[in-house]
């Protein structure tokens, strides 16, 4: 059985596991082995079978989260536990523990609690009396040990001494004779040296009452997780696939263990914070009865409800779950966010449009696309330099033949509004005259392989670099060493170091799975050591995207990747850094933006970017976005248009294309797609002001831009299977049209008052219609009930909209009201964070519409003022709209309109020329 469709994997400790039938685990916690201590209880657990014995550790959080720990009571080698993507910040709660007896014990903290039971080990959380997450009660824990190879001294214990790892005998040889490979693996000529053998873990965890689940990116696939009992699981494990396939759990460039269930009643999630190598099987048990004929172990009502059973396995590390009860979407997500963290404010530009490809040959290129931008009216933010701009690929340098004057021609780009961004790759030129390349090699910074040279990736050229965490890991012995290696990592951001850059310059890290060209799956191999922390990389390869983000220090209590550190600091700490990651991992979300690398400009491609960035949205990367018309291949107009319209509504809007491409900017098409083309990306600055408050309140309370149906309408059960749609926050519904020729939509309104910006057309929910999309639509529909505050004068860039009048939708439900906020601040300073920033919300209620202040302590003075007032879905025309604010009362200009073949009606109320931080009331009379 090949888990990847790239050829047979490692994957024997998967077949042990998954050879497990559902039956009772012979894993049972001691009794009286009962320990308790402020933040945590601990039990002892054996394995029945040989005796091994195992410490776990449950703590109760604050916000309704569980953490459960299950390690090797005394391992041969300390077990690693991933210190990177975690928060500091976690904080515990008070708990209680009630009816303790030989059975199990019942952990009560907050509204939730835990319930214990012994024999077989089997946890059951409860968010107040509802019954959310069950673990091990399918019996499908197995915690490999580790152990002496057979044959080699086993440092045996002292005469009379109890061997805590003895095994027994019985167990050990079934597990060695039944499967091969505990001790060495072999792929496609990579022989993975297993030297520590088997440490796999797996157990079973369940959501009670669920038919659906959705997470665990990244994979080309539906946002709801498929069942797996008949096919491959989902593999989480960080690879650089060439032309990755659609429709399939084979591994992408990031792993995010997390996945969230979601029914009417009740919204919980799960994160397996572990970096090895992963698989994640789905069962979904929705017959009365199946569980307990398969089991035995559920017991009362549980036999008649549904079960999204999740499995999950990794190659090495512990058992370290974290339970989220939720009970609501909001609420998962911000239990997660105070685990790992949510996206800093990114800088406006970064929102805006991205022009990249690889590559932009030379100045002259770069100067000409700039140019004709403006010539064809495209607004634009960013131009991305690729890996040729650098001096044969030794980053943080320029080809001087065709990049002279680097500072100047990023000047030009600003002096428009533009910023530029270049690519740091984790290679470095092994070339005594390269910089980079020297002072670490001096700095004795590099990786090492076993006899003390350094790692050359391919033909003697590359290495990877310290920044790589790899590399760092591999060879520092010392925390000092670490942070030293960080801050001289650092500190090449800075303008001095890294010459022609600007601090309108950001940065692309690419190829930080790592990518490895010679190495099993074009990766790391896994048996190499870290002897800073003492672990192989298969224990942590999947953090490495992270990590070389990160280059964590154990005491760098931000967590920050070096990357974000270096650009921050090189404006000392006043300007907000933009970074792309395409490697990802949970906690990436803080410091990066992700996207989907190398797709396909094919129509397939297009239709999965939906359901990857809701995956990836809901598990808390945010900044997202797919190649707009693919990575690899050229898109015809229809297609390219379409992607442009899509990714419009995305949160990383960026075209990118392969070297061998033809050149695709958008003059280079018909003035029909040039036309669609222009009308996509003013369509998305225009809402600029609205995602940038998304962005905002994603910070604070982890609420993702790009959400599923499910999140704004929870008990709307049609919603749960929809990935062709989704809700940018809660005012916009999009339904990209991904399919070639297709002239309508199919849409799915959910329950309410919907209304379409451009023709006034109105549509009633719940019902599913067929729209009209042409090629020149995209259906994008305002729900009745928020007010959509936007700009929409369209520019150049967005920087030249900072202080653009507003204008404020206002779409009317059912019962004539409406609300939403806008969030303003400088847009690109680390000010917002002293206080610098407006919060406002706007509410209409009985023909008034007035706005207040939501934070009072947010001060900052903007001179943008709102320029009109849209109203849609008034019954009647109003004699009068006045408005009154600390200047007085004025009556203002309107103009009412009424769709010629519906109900739709608009009235744009013009001018009432008030500055968008004063408060006021509009009213109608
Ligand atoms: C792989 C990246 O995914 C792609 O976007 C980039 O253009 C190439 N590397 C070259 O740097």
């Amino acid at each position: 059985m090949d888990i990847s469709h790239k050829g047979k994997v490692f994957f024997v400790k998967l077949l042990r596991h998954r050879a497990l039938q559902d039956g009772v685990s012979n894993y049972e916690v001691l009794v009286n082995s009962l320990k308790s201590s402020p933040n945590f209880v601990s039990v002892d657990v054996i394995n029945t079978k040989n005796n091994v014995v195992f410490v776990l550790q449950i703590y109760p959080l604050e916000d309704s989260t569980l953490r459960v720990k299950l390690n090797e009571k005394n391992p041969i080698y300390p077990r690693f536990e991933e210190p990177y993507a975690l928060l500091d910040t976690i904080k515990g709660t008070k708990y209680e523990i009630s009816d303790s007896s030989a059975d199990g014990f019942t952990l009560l903290f907050g509204d939730s609690r835990a319930v214990i039971k012994f024999k077989p080990l089997k946890i059951d959380a409860y968010q107040g009396s509802t019954h959310v997450v069950s673990v091990n009660s399918r019996g499908l824990l197995k915690f490999e040990h580790y152990r002496k190879k057979p044959g080699e001294s086993d440092g045996a214990p002292a005469e009379g001494e109890e061997n805590p790892n003895k095994v027994d005998e019985r167990a050990q040889d079934e597990e060695e004779t039944d499967l091969d490979g505990l001790w060495e693996e072999t792929f496609k000529g990579h022989t993975d040296t297993k030297p520590r053998g088997p440490s796999s873990i797996g157990v079973d965890i369940n959501f009670i009452g669920s038919k659906q689940v959705y997470g665990i990116p990244e994979h080309a696939d539906s946002f709801k997780l498929k069942d797996t009992s008949s096919g491959d699981p989902y593999r989480l494990y960080n690879l650089d696939v060439f032309e990755y396939e659609l429709d399939n759990p084979m591994a992408l460039y990031g792993s995010v263990p997390v996945i969230i269930s979601h029914t009417s009643k009740i919204t919980a999630g799960i994160f397996w914070h572990n970096a090895a190598e992963t698989w994640v099987d789905v069962k979904y048990l929705p017959d009365k009865n199946v569980v307990s004929s398969l089991t035995g172990l559920f017991s009362g009502s549980e036999n008649e409800i549904p079960q999204a059973s999740t499995r999950w396995i990794s190659e090495a590390g512990i058992v370290d779950l974290f339970i989220m009860l939720g009970n609501r979407p909001m609420d998962v997500f911000r239990q997660y966010a105070k685990l790992t963290g949510t996206t800093n404010l990114p800088p406006m530009f970064s929102l805006g449009y991205h022009q990249s490809r690889w590559n932009y040959n030379d100045e002259e290129d770069v100067q000409q696309v700039h140019d004709n931008f403006d010539k064809y009216n495209l607004p634009l933010d960013v131009i991305w330099l690729d890996i040729e701009h650098t001096d044969g690929k030794r980053y943080f340098t320029w080809d001087k033949h065709k990049f002279p004057h680097p500072i100047e021609m990023t000047t030009n780009l600003t002096a428009r509004g533009r910023k530029l961004v270049n690519i740091v790759d984790p290679h470095i030129k092994k070339d005594s005259n390269y910089f980079f390349y020297q002072e670490n090699h001096d700095l004795d910074y590099y990786v090492k392989t076993k006899d003390g040279n350094e790692y050359e990736e391919v033909d003697g050229k590359l290495v990877l670099k310290v920044s790589g965490g790899v590399g760092l890991e591999r060879l520092v012995t010392s925390i000092l060493q670490i942070i030293a290696a960080r801050e001289h990592y650092i500190n090449t951001y800075s303008l001095d170091r890294y010459q022609g850059s600007t601090l309108d310059t950001f940065i692309w890290n690419d190829m930080n799975e790592p990518s490895v060209f010679n190495g099993p799956e074009i990766t790391m191999q896994k048996d190499n050591i870290h002897p800073g922390l003492g672990v192989e990389h298969r224990e942590m390869h999947n953090v490495n995207g992270l990590l070389f983000l990160i280059v964590v220090s154990f005491y760098c209590s931000l967590k920050h990747s070096a990357t974000y550190e270096g650009l921050l600091r090189r404006s000392n700490g006043k300007l907000r850094p933009f970074v792309l990651t395409r490697a990802h991992y949970s906690g990436t979300q803080r410091t990066s933006a992700v996207w989907t690398g190398d797709n396909t400009a094919e129509w397939g491609h297009l239709r999965i970017s939906v359901p990857m960035l809701l995956s990836l949205s809901v598990t808390g990367i945010t900044q997202v976005g797919s190649d707009v018309g693919g990575f690899f291949g050229s898109p015809d107009d229809h297609l390219l248009s379409r992607w442009y319209q899509a990714a419009a509504y995305s949160t990383f809007f960026r075209a990118h294309a392969h070297i061998d491409t033809k050149r695709r900017e958008p003059w280079l098409f018909d003035v029909e797609t040039l036309n669609i083309i222009r009308e996509a990306l003013r369509d998305h600055y225009r809402i600029l002001p609205y995602m940038y408050t998304l962005f905002y309140e994603n910070e604070v309370i982890g609420a993702p831009p790009i959400r599923p149906l499910w999140v704004e309408f929870p008990s709307d059960e049609t919603t749960f299977d929809i990935d062709y749609e989704y809700m940018l926050g809660p005012s916009l519904l999009v339904r990209p049209i991904v399919d070639e020729g297709a002239v309508t939509g199919s849409v799915y309104f959910p329950h309410g008052q919907w209304y379409d910006l451009k023709d006034l057309s109105v549509f009633t929910g719940p019902s599913t219609q067929t729209v009209a999309a042409p090629r020149d639509k995209i259906p994008v529909y305002v729900r009745g009930g928020r007010i959509l505050p936007r700009k929409d004068r369209t520019r150049r860039s967005s920087i030249l909209m900072r202080e653009d009048p507003y204008t404020i939708y206002v779409a009317l439900d059912i019962d004539g009201k409406a609300e939403g906020s806008l969030y303003i601040d400088d847009e690109h300073t680390m000010e917002y964070k002293s206080l610098k920033f407006l919060y406002l919300h706007f509410n209409f209620e009985g023909g008034i519409l007035s706005s207040r202040i939501i934070d009072p302590l947010g001060r900052y003075l903007s001179k943008s003022w709102i320029e009109r007032v849209v109203i849609l879905g008034l019954k009647n025309e109003p004699s009068k709209v006045t408005m009154s604010s600390s200047s007085g009362t004025k009556t203002l200009e309107t103009a009412f309109e009424k769709s010629k073949t519906g109900s739709g009606t608009k009235l744009v109320v013009r001018k009432p020329g008030i500055n968008i931080g004063e408060t006021f009331t509009l009213t109608l009379h």
